[in-house]
């Protein structure tokens, strides 16, 4: 009685498992079979903050930007003001994959200051990639520059098969979270690996800074017939972004491959804004907001000094708005360090031999 009963609930067991196994499987392929293109997204100037050219949209940004509070509502076991002594132990760096998205036209201007500063704290995490065979840049960083053979044109096509390159990339390391960032950001290792061990083991996570205050609205073709609106949010890529390996191995029907670019293409979105649709949209996971990324596009100088140091990512605005940096009472003039990277860099490693005052000891 006992042997047969248990013979039952083990082919019973063992029949649900194939069907749930069947079923997850499936579910992806059918999604992405019915995959259309979307004719009505009003999405190709709200998608991406590098499209989005108005002041106002911009002041709109940054009068939001700087609220540790909300940025954590949500958030287990995060303290603030722990940076750097509260962190998992067990979370290290070499958990983390960085990745550097740039171009050939940016090579010295942007990338000479990030492996003099942040880089060179994370040498073996952090890839380039990019879309020329610079042998200069390859001296300097090896291997850790990938030549994607991506277009070099700024366009929505070469910025997703940039992402796809670095999604295979990725997938192919065997490190628990994947950091995508721009050639203008400084990264905050501390406060990153900070940010990430907050959130539970093996938690499907996505986590960066919300690129408008809305959700990006589409029709949604996929899962309806077109009536019903789809709204997702996205993390803007030029202030970075996180996403968990499990999340990240969830996205494979529509990003691996060379998948990404077709997903991107048929749904005619730049990369970030494809990131959170395959994320919130098709997986139904929920991006995590967070206040601590930060692109040019925000208001830089009104980030309040006491803060600087607890920020994942920085930036600083171009040379059409040379004057947006971070305020930081540095070593540095803004003539010997005109993005604020150098002085934000000595103030985190005070040891760094470049560094002209050694911060006094406590
Ligand atoms: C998309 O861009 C084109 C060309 O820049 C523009 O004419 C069109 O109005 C835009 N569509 C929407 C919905 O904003
Ligand atoms: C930040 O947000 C929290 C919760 O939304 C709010 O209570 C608090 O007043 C805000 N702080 C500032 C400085 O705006
Ligand atoms: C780019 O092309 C070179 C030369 O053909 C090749 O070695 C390299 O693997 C390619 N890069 C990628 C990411 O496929
Ligand atoms: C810290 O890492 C350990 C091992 O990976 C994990 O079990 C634990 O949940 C993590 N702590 C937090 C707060 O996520």
């Amino acid at each position: 009685m006992k042997i047969s009963c248990a013979g039952m609930t083990r082919i019973g067991f063992l029949l649900s498992v194939s069907v749930c196994v069947v079923f997850v499987l499936f579910i992806p392929w059918i999604k992405l079979g019915s995959l259309k293109p979307h004719p009505l997204l009003a999405c190709n100037i709200t998608c991406s903050n590098r499209y989005i050219k108005s002041r106002l949209e911009v002041s709109r940004l940054s009068a939001r930007g700087h609220n540790q509070s909300a940025a954590l509502r949500g958030w287990k076991n995060y303290n603030p003001q722990g940076l750097g002594l509260k962190a998992n132990a067990s979370l290290q760096i070499e958990d983390v994959f960085i990745a550097i998205k740039t171009t050939r036209k940016y090579h010295r201007s942007r990338l000479d200051l990030l492996l003099q500063t942040w880089i060179s704290k994370a040498k073996e995490q952090t890839f380039i990639f990019t879309d020329w065979e610079d042998q200069e840049l390859r001296q300097k960083a090896g291997n850790q520059m990938v030549n994607t053979n991506c277009s070099a044109v700024h366009t929505r096509q070469a910025l997703c098969c940039k992402m796809s390159v670095e999604y295979d990339k990725f997938v192919l390391s065997s490190k628990k979270w994947f950091c995508h960032l721009d050639d203008d950001n400084y990264l905050n290792l501390r406060a990153m690996l900070n940010l990430l061990s907050a959130f539970p083991h093996n938690a499907d996570v996505y986590v960066g800074r919300p690129s408008l205050d809305h959700p990006v609205e589409t029709l949604d073709r996929v899962k309806g017939d077109g009536s019903a609106s789809l709204k997702f949010w996205f993390a803007t890529g030029g202030a970075g972004f996180c996403i968990s390996r499990g999340l990240a191995l969830k996205m494979s029907p529509w990003a691996s491959m060379g998948n990404f670019i077709s997903t991107g293409e048929k749904i005619r979105l730049p990369d970030d804004c494809t990131i959170g649709y395959i994320i919130e949209g098709m997986l139904e996971v929920k991006m995590q907001h967070s206040n601590l990324f930060h692109s040019h596009l925000e208001n830089l100088q009104k980030l309040p000094q006491s803060s600087l140091l607890q920020q994942v990512t920085l930036s600083y605005g171009g040379p059409e708005n040379r004057r947006n940096v971070v305020r930081v009472a540095g070593s540095f003039s803004l003539d010997q360090d005109p993005t604020r990277f150098k002085s934000i860099h000595c103030l985190l490693y005070p040891d760094t031999s470049w560094c002209p005052n050694k911060k006094p000891s406590p």
